[in-house]
């Protein structure tokens, strides 16, 4: 297998992308990156600030789609490796408005599996060192009740029109490789956090309205469970399934490391009153915390059974949830500027009617 590589992130300008990105660019020195992005309202290039100029990055603004966009990119550079990130991922956004969904997770990656079959197999040159690594979600495996875990043979049973667009692209995925001996490899990975994320999200979306001492929504009794994972821990996961995954296998990815929805949401009310202060009226931020109207079938419990990416890989996330709440927190607050950004922007009215409630 050749060390250098020419890889193509769809979705590079979003959360996990461009923390994927940092890391491969700071890794890898020699590895090529183009980031294609179609820049939706998720999409940021300034995740990339420090990087935008590099010699070896070039950043296309493109729609996965797109199948003319997608085949000239692999007409002109010498892709050998896929690590496709770009989706819709808002699960809220999923219940309200699915098209988008339907179009992004599913038609894309259907776009770009039928670029990669052409101009990789079209060529019937020797496949061996190529890789589509096709970037999936725990919730592609339903829900659970108070026991138990996914493991890679947990069948599908995607309940909200965002997993079950994400079980369609998976099933995509997996079906060029063994239709069409595409090299796919596949990765289902638990709820990241961590420096960009978009804050639609609860973490950055507790911190913001936490902050600004607004109310903090939790959805139904708060006692969903959800598996957290520190975002670079799941960027150097799929850096080791690139380099050393097997070609038709899918990795589960995950944190152990449960906690319910409530607890999360102390967590960063806590963390923010140690390092900013308690609010203005002398009150603790967990007083902020209003229970409003469940999401529509939420899914009750995530979690991640890691063996095999573990054993197989020796992957295992370095980062504890505390240390990891820690990094997050301070980040967010050191970079004020850049969730201003979001909010007071195009965003705004969005997020105000979406995320101001109870
Ligand atoms: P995100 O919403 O932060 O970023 C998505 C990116 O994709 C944005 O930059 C957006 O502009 C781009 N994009 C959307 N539609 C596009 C299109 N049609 N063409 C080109 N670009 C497009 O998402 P994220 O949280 O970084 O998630 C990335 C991937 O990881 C997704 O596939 C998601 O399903 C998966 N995933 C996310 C998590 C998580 O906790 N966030 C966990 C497991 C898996
Ligand atoms: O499990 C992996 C998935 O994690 C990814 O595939 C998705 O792309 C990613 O968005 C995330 O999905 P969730 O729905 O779990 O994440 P979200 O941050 O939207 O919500 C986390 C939990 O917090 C969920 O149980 C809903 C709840 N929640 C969320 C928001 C935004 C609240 O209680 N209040 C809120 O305001």
């Amino acid at each position: 297998m050749k060390n250098k590589r020419t890889v193509l992130v769809t979705g590079g300008a979003g959360f996990i992308g461009a923390n994927f990105i940092r890391l491969v660019h700071s890794t890898y020195k020699d590895w090529r990156i183009i980031n294609l992005d179609k820049l939706t309202y998720a999409g940021n290039l300034n995740n990339l600030n420090g990087i935008i100029t590099s010699d070896t990055y070039r950043f296309v603004k493109g729609d996965i789609c797109d199948s003319t966009c997608v085949e000239s990119l692999f007409a002109e550079e010498d892709i050998d490796t896929v690590v496709h990130f770009a989706a819709e991922s808002h699960v809220d956004r999923s219940i309200t408005g699915p098209a988008d969904f339907i179009q992004t997770n599913i038609v894309g990656t259907f776009t770009l599996l039928e670029a990669a079959k052409k101009a990789w197999l079209g060529a019937k040159e020797n496949v061996g060192n190529k890789c589509f690594l096709h970037v999936s979600t725990d919730e592609v495996y339903g829900s659970l009740g108070e026991t138990g875990f996914f493991t890679e043979k947990t069948p599908f049973d995607p309940r909200s029109p965002y997993s079950a667009s994400k079980a369609s692209s998976d099933h995509l995925a997996n079906a060029y490789f063994h239709t069409y001996g595409l090299p796919v490899k596949i990765t289902n990975c638990s709820n990241n956090y961590g420096p960009y994320q978009f804050p639609e999200k609860l973490i950055p979306l507790i911190f913001n309205n936490a902050l600004h001492e607004k109310s903090l929504p939790v959805y139904g009794d708060g006692l969903n469970v959800r598996d957290w994972l520190y975002v670079q821990d799941h960027c150097e996961a799929i850096l080791a399934v690139i380099v050393g995954g097997k070609t038709g296998h899918c990795y589960n990815i995950g944190g152990n490391n449960e906690k319910q929805n409530l607890n999360v949401v102390e967590v960063v009310c806590d963390l923010l009153d140690k390092k900013v202060g308690p609010m203005s009226s002398g009150k603790p931020r967990k007083s902020l915390i209003t229970f409003v109207e469940d999401r529509l079938g939420h899914d009750r419990r995530y979690a991640i059974d890691a063996t095999k990416i573990g054993e197989h890989l020796n992957w295992q996330p370095k980062m504890t949830f505390e240390q990891g709440m820690e990094k997050t927190i301070d980040w967010y607050l050191a970079n004020r500027a850049w969730i201003d950004n979001i909010v007071n922007g195009e965003y705004q009215n969005y997020y105000d009617t979406m995320y101001t409630r109870g």
